[in-house]
């Protein structure tokens, strides 16, 4: 049973979706795409001209890949009339024949997007639009490389042998580690982007491969990026890039993530600590409270001027030395000030914000392992949902490796709040058949002509569209929220630090 709920959880791609494929082979950036990755990597959907009156419509054969250093873009840009002019660094490339990305890192803050803009004589422009840049209007990316097909030439006029040109770019991934869920990001990580063209003398045409719906005649409304994938597969050769291919995936079934990571270092990102001392820690939240909160939020949450210091993000700063360093000598092109503390204050806050970003089962946390154990599988009902080493059941994420997968602040919170809307893979439906039969169940996969539903009585339905009277998607989880008020606080308490106990390690429990 296992091995196929794993395949149907998989991410369901819909159209229009691009999936980045892993790099097979080394990039080296000259302009040529001539590398086997390139060759095997599916181009994006063609380019669509939102705007369109008259002229040519010259295609773009845009690609992506990525490599635990580097995010790599490639534009083959078909061309009868190429023309540019601007040399100037972060001049108006965009007036020239000219490519463009704009990326979103996180999808739930696509309003923070990154921009590259390079004409076809190799000037680049580039801006953060984001909350947390501070450096005015352009932006210095970190390492870029980048080549062009008339690369550093003074200028490029028309000519009757125009035909085409290419780009190659690779952005080192730390340029979005602020924004990035990961970085390099994990399988099944979603960002969004746009690749656009314009400009040059004939035929300026603008056309992009994310459609730009709606009144505002910009590439600048994040609103219209595409949606993509990150996958450690290497692209097979002639493989479709909207793909379709999902289910031979190996990713780990949602909810069931975050056994990555691995080595020294929490999932988060923060590095393993087993040691807290609680009082330094308690101390340590004090003196956090009251000296960084008017822009970080209360207890390290997202602030109105400041990131959160301890949420499921990637961190830049995350050994205690880094730490140290940010908060006594503040952290340049930013709002982060240097803040005069102690030095034995400063070390106080370092280990309070490491205890929040170490997975829950670093931290110390108070109550029974073996009575919230007798809670999960008795009066919580957990169970009935949730498998933990293979007892309970299949309607929830297993469990098994929580503890090491997430924080005790993660924990409790879906155990409190839960999420506003079900998760993919957890979306919970209830679907009434032409023939009058119903039944309730979890949406594993589905496309505009049927489903898969694991239904809660343990069987796999399929279930053609055209056969269903009515299919109705719950807006809510099925996990049950408030189980603080459920249970006793020793109950609650007690189950929480069963949860956060559990891990896949042996001898973990
Ligand atoms: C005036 C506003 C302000 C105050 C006060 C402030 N911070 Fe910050 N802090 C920021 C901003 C803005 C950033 C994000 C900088 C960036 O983007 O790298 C930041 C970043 C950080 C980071 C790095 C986060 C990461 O993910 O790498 C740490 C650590 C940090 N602050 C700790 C503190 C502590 C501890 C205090 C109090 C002693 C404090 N800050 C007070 C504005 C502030
Ligand atoms: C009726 C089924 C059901 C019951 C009963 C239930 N859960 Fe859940 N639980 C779910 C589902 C479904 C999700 C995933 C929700 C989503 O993300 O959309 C979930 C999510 C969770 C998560 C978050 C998992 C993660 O990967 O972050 C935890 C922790 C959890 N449940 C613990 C519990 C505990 C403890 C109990 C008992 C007090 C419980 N659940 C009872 C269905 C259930």
């Amino acid at each position: 049973m296992r091995w196929f709920l794993v395949a149907l959880a998989t991410a369901v791609l819909s159209a229009g979706d691009y999936k980045i494929h892993r790099a097979a082979s080394p990039i080296t950036i000259d302009a040529k795409l001539d590398e086997p990755a390139w060759q095997s990597a599916p181009p994006t959907s063609g380019f669509i001209f939102n705007w369109f009156s008259s002229g040519d419509k010259e295609p773009t054969e845009a690609k992506l890949l990525w490599d635990d250093r580097n995010l790599y873009v490639s534009w083959r840009v078909t061309d009868r009339h190429i023309s540019a002019y601007e040399t100037r660094r972060n001049g108006p490339v965009s007036k020239d024949d000219c490519v463009e990305i704009f990326i979103s890192p996180n999808p739930n803050k696509v309003a923070n997007y990154y921009t590259f803009e390079i004409n076809a004589i190799g000037t680049m422009l580039n801006r953060a639009r984001t909350d947390w840049y501070t450096g005015g209007a352009f932006w210095d990316p970190e390492g870029v490389e980048y080549r062009t097909s008339f690369h550093g030439r003074p200028s490029k006029d028309e000519s009757p042998d125009d035909r085409e040109w290419i780009v190659e770019m690779a952005v080192p991934l730390r340029n979005f580690s602020r924004d990035a869920a990961h970085t390099p990001p994990q399988e099944g990580d979603e960002w969004r982007l746009n690749l656009m063209r314009t400009g040059g003398k004939t035929n300026g045409q603008q056309s992009t491969w994310s459609p730009i719906r709606g009144e505002k005649r910009s590439f600048h409304t994040p609103e219209n990026f595409g949606r993509v994938i990150f996958t450690a597969q290497a692209a097979r050769p002639g493989e479709p890039a909207a793909a379709t291919a999902a289910h031979d995936d190996p990713a780990p079934a949602q909810g069931q993530r975050g056994q990555g990571g691995g080595g020294q270092r929490g999932r988060f990102g923060g590095p393993m600590r087993r040691n807290f001392n609680p009082t330094e820690v308690a101390e340590g939240r004090v003196l956090y409270n009251r000296s960084c909160t008017m822009c970080h939020g209360v207890d390290g949450a997202v602030g109105d001027r400041a990131p959160a210091l301890g949420a499921g993000r990637r961190y830049l700063r995350v050994t205690d030395a880094d730490l140290f360093d940010s908060i006594k000598n503040g952290i340049k092109g930013t709002l982060m000030p240097a803040l005069p503390l102690k030095d034995e204050d400063t070390n106080k806050i370092v280990a309070f914000i490491q205890s929040l970003r170490a997975t829950a089962i670093d931290v110390p946390v108070a109550g029974s392992v073996d009575k919230g154990r007798e809670v999960f599988f008795g009066k919580g009902k957990c169970a009935e949902c949730h498998m933990i080493r293979g007892q309970g059941g299949i309607a929830g994420p297993e469990l098994t490796d929580l503890g090491t997968s997430r924080k005790l602040d993660d924990i409790r919170q879906a155990l409190t709040e839960g999420k506003p809307l079900p998760s993919r893979g957890w979306q919970p439906v209830t679907v009434t058949m032409k023939s009058g039969k119903s039944f309730r169940g979890i949406v594993k996969n589905e496309n505009p002509f049927s489903l898969q539903i694991l239904g809660l009585d343990n069987n796999l339905h399929l279930v053609n569209r055209d056969q269903a009277s009515k299919i109705q998607y719950d807006t809510k989880p099925l996990m049950p929220t408030n189980i603080d008020k459920t249970l006793s606080p020793e109950e609650f308490q007690d189950l929480l630090a069963f949860l956060s106990r559990q891990s896949r390690r042996r001898g973990a429990r």
